[in-house]
């Protein structure tokens, strides 16, 4: 079965080496193996509890997203979209936050560590703390849960959120889920084989340690001057030095064969003098970033095609969230007033074919194909995903046409309404062609 893997970029910096290296380049890899089918996002959402300064929100939006595009992400296979487009999330927010326990909430680490240090300056618990950072798990759940992800690739520190994510969507599937099983319960996957990429003074490479060697942004200049900072021993020209005991050397690696990596091990050891050690890591960076920078500064002079691919990325999103969502909202019992309506008419004994739902075809802007089939009050019934040819998608409509829910197991479709409802009108359908 095809997996889905799902993972947010909260959009508040600017990607560095170390995002490289330690989640940009490996979810790019994973993206394209077989099998996959990936949603990455830009968490700006997520971003607005941490940052009120608008400007930095837009600049890192169009940063992250360029950086994705120009390291190799492609839109066409991967879903690519911004979690500000899809109205559903906070939708989903909603209905998750109905059921969420407060006291788990509590619990949350990024939460906890806020109240703690509070406590411990003397201050209210809740001092400065927002319902953003309070609630911050619980978005993020709904992120999860309304594209039913099976893995979600993270750091460390946001494991907790993911088991958070299975909780809710365990006690939501409980409570709404008796006629079939609402969420799938994602998994948190932390890789251990990718690198923590050192920083310029051997601590994890990050923002908020000002150790951060830049990916993009400044050009070749800024990696130049940023590697020049590393801090290494002080060992000098044509003494032999220590290459297991370098961050320099690990970051080195990141970007090298494993000749290569044996190569400059065996220079050091001969005494190669750390200027020259600098000179040599940038030369490596830059033959690998260098060509991926020039895609980046295109992309970054051409704002609207970064637009335009975020909003067919937000388009192939919607067709799995808008279904899904109804389902879910008419599993709560928010449902139409006229829902019972197509039932009602596909049932009747009336023989009334003008109200039969249809089933229509189509084709995206993204280019590939779609059907979904609306009941008579457009209430969507069923949503397909898409198809790479329009046949693929006729083949199915006319399997359900002819075969009815029987066909249901094996298409490719989410439910816009309850199970039964759907089946009722596959039913009329059905029985109309005959
Ligand atoms: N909170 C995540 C982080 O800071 C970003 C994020 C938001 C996310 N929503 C997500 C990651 C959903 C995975 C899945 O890294």
């Amino acid at each position: 079965m095809t997996q889905r893997v799902l993972t947010g970029i909260t959009t508040t910096g600017t990607p560095h080496l170390g995002n490289y290296v330690g989640a940009i380049r490996p979810a790019i890899a994973a993206s394209r193996e077989p099998g996959v089918e990936s949603f990455f996002f830009l968490a700006d959402y997520h971003a607005l509890i941490k940052c009120d300064e608008p400007d930095r929100i837009e600049r890192s939006r169009l940063e992250i997203a360029a950086t994705w595009l120009a390291a190799g992400l492609d839109p066409e296979r991967v879903t690519f979209y911004r979690q500000s487009d899809i109205p559903e999330t906070p939708e989903l927010t909603w209905l998750l936050t109905c059921v969420t326990a407060k006291g788990q909430m509590n619990r949350a680490h990024a939460y906890k560590a806020a109240t703690d240090a509070n406590e411990a300056q003397g201050k209210d618990e809740d001092d400065g703390i927002t319902m953003g950072l309070f609630s911050y798990p619980i978005l993020m759940a709904a992120d999860i849960l309304l594209f039913n992800a099976h893995r979600v690739p993270v750091g460390r520190d946001q494991v907790q959120h993911i088991e958070m994510a299975r909780d809710v969507a365990q006690r939501f599937n409980h409570l709404f889920g008796k006629e079939r099983e609402l969420f799938v319960l994602p998994q948190a996957q932390v890789d251990e084989a990718v690198a923590m990429l050192p920083g310029l003074d051997g601590r994890k490479m990050s923002k908020s340690y000002d150790n951060a060697i830049p990916l993009f942004e400044g050009g070749p200049k800024a990696l130049k001057d940023a590697i020049a900072l590393i801090v290494t021993d002080s060992k000098l020209p044509g003494e032999p030095k220590d290459p297991d005991n370098s961050h320099l050397v690990t970051i080195h690696d990141a970007f090298a064969t494993a000749e290569q990596r044996a190569a400059f091990r065996a220079e050091l050891r001969d005494g190669l003098g750390w200027g020259d050690a600098k000179q040599r890591l940038v030369e490596r960076i830059e033959a690998h970033v260098g060509p991926l920078r020039a895609h980046y500064a295109d992309l970054m002079a051409h704002p609207e095609r970064i637009e335009e691919a975020l909003l067919v990325g937000a388009r192939k999103a919607r067709a799995v969230a808008t279904p899904f969502l109804q389902a879910l909202r008419g599993a709560v019992g928010l449902r139409s007033m006229k829902a019972v309506a197509p039932a009602r008419v596909i049932n009747a004994e009336t023989g009334t074919t003008s109200k039969l739902p249809v089933f229509k075809q189509y084709r995206e802007a993204d280019g590939l194909f779609y059907f979904k089939l609306t009941a008579s009050d457009n209430l969507v019934l069923l949503q397909s995903r898409s198809f790479a040819e329009g046949r693929e998608a006729g083949g199915w409509v006319k399997r359900l046409k002819t075969e009815g829910a029987a066909a249901l197991a094996d298409a490719p479709v989410e439910l816009g309404a309850e199970r039964s409802v759907v089946e009722q009108a596959l039913a009329a359908l059905v029985a109309a062609q005959e």
